[in-house]
C-alpha cells in the first residue's frame, strides 16, 4: 500500500482551492466589468427620451427646438436603457454659428449632448437659464451653477468647479447615437 503523505495531500488541497478561488475571482471580476460596462454610456447607444409621453422612444433630432433642452438616456445596442442616474444627458440644439470649434466633432450638426448631472452636488441640470447673463445657457437651479452648451457644457459661473462632460453624438438612421463615452467625470 502506498504510503500516505499528509503534506502532499495538504498541498494538493491548497492548490485546488487556489485554482477554484482564482476561477471564481476571475468570473466575479468579469461580471463586475460587465455591470460597469452596462452602466456606462458607450459608442453605439441610441439616445431615448427620459421623460414624458415618449419616454423610452428614440429622440427625434428633427423635433429638437433651438435652446430647448431635452433629457435623455442612452439605450445600448441590445435594447437596454442604461438606467444609472449618471447616464442622463441634456440634449440641446444650439445656434451653429455660436458653437465652439472644438465641440463640433462631438456634436451632431448643431445638437450637443452633455451630462445632466451637476458637477457641484449632483442635481439635474436641465433648465435653460434666463436670469442675469445666463440666457441660453444650462442652469442648475440648486445653487445657480451655469454651463455653456455651445462649449460642450463648460462651466460659466456658480459654485461648480468643473464643467459638464460631453457625450459625443452623431445622427445615424434618423436617430441620435453616441459615438463614445463621456469626455470626463460625471457628477461631483
Ligand atoms: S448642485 Fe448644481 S449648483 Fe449645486
Amino acid at each position: 500500500m502506498a504510503k500516505h503523505d499528509g503534506n502532499v495531500d495538504k498541498q494538493r488541497r491548497m492548490l485546488l482551492g487556489a485554482g477554484i478561488g482564482g476561477c471564481v475571482g476571475a468570473a466575479f471580476g468579469a461580471r463586475i466589468e460587465q455591470v460597469k460596462a452596462a452602466a456606462t454610456a458607450s459608442a453605439g447607444d441610441v439616445l431615448v427620451y427620459f421623460k414624458g409621453d415618449n419616454a423610452g422612444l428614440p429622440i427625434d433630432p428633427s423635433g429638437l427646438q433651438l435652446l430647448e433642452p431635452v433629457l435623455a438616456k442612452p439605450q445600448s445596442p441590445d435594447g437596454q436603457v442604461r438606467e444609472a442616474r449618471e447616464n442622463v444627458v441634456t440634449v440641446v440644439r444650439v445656434p451653429m454659428d455660436e458653437m465652439e470649434a472644438d465641440i463640433e466633432d462631438m456634436a451632431a450638426g448643431d445638437i450637443v449632448a452633455v451630462s445632466a448631472i451637476c458637477s457641484h452636488q449632483g442635481c439635474f441640470v436641465s433648465d435653460v437659464g434666463t436670469f442675469g447673463t445666463a440666457e441660453g445657457k444650462l442652469a442648475c437651479t440648486c445653487h445657480g451653477s451655469i454651463f455653456e452648451p455651445r462649449a460642450g457644457g463648460e462651466r460659466v459661473a456658480g459654485p461648480a468647479e468643473r464643467g459638464l462632460p460631453t457625450l459625443p453624438v452623431t445622427i445615424d438612421g434618423g436617430q441620435l447615437v453616441a459615438t463614445g463615452g463621456f469626455t470626463g467625470k460625471v457628477g461631483p
